[in-house]
């Protein structure tokens, strides 16, 4: 990314990264910070960190970097419609990402969505049964793919994981909501692959099940 733009005013990270789910190791994004231009920020996005066991960059904030850490209730804590989210940064660093309309939006923030997410933040037992079941679940269908011979992008450790169809993946979108199921999103810069969420390990099995009848 540095070589990519040596001046960039902002780095954003995605780590674990949608739609792939793969991580960036915690040294690189410590040795970007060391490595970018003055006065740049390195924004990085853990929407989906808790479904990981990866250390988080928060410990570069600590250390006083040029980093903003991005955290949502909108993933693990199912609260998407709610619109909460929170950040990790130095002082000045959040009183110039605040600069715009930041105070205004902060006391307009809906109060059910304030509540449920500061019980959320403290189900630490919840966080850990969801992404065990997650894991589970994912670990099954990637078995269950492997078999079928079909090839994911490896590595994720979150909650999706893109598949190569070799085929098109319009088609197979298709063919899926045929059978009820319903896959995520494809690209044109993919046309073979799909992005998939992993659902509960029943959802799951029925995905395994409508692919073997497609396969059929
Ligand atoms: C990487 C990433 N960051 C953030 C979000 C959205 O977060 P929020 O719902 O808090 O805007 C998403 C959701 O699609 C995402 O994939």
């Amino acid at each position: 990314m540095l070589k990519a733009d040596p001046n960039a005013g902002a780095y954003y990270i995605c780590s674990p990264n949608n739609p792939t789910g793969t991580l960036t190791p915690l040294e690189d994004i410590a040795w970007l910070a060391d490595n970018k231009p003055a006065g740049s920020v390195i924004i990085v996005d853990e929407a989906y960190i808790h479904f990981s066991n990866a250390p988080s960059a928060i410990s570069l904030v600590k250390q006083g970097k040029d980093v903003i850490v991005l955290r949502t209730f909108s993933k693990m804590f199912a609260m998407a419609g709610l619109r909460l989210g929170l950040s990790f940064a130095r002082p000045d660093l959040h009183k110039r990402m605040m600069r715009y309309d930041g105070p205004n939006m902060i006391s307009m923030l809906n109060i059910v969505a304030l509540a449920a997410g500061a019980v959320s933040l403290a189900q630490t037992d919840a966080i850990k049964a969801r992404r065990d079941e997650m894991i589970a679940a994912r670990s099954m269908t990637f078995d269950h793919l492997a078999k079928r011979k079909i090839r994911v992008v490896p590595g994720s450790a979150a909650n999706m994981f893109l598949v190569d169809w070799k085929k098109p993946a319009a088609q197979m979108k298709t063919a899926f909501a045929a059978r009820k199921i319903e896959i995520g999103r494809n690209w044109d810069i993919w046309p073979t692959m799909s992005r998939v969420t992993v659902g509960s390990m029943t959802e799951m099995e029925a995905f395994c099940a409508a692919l073997d009848q497609i396969l059929a």
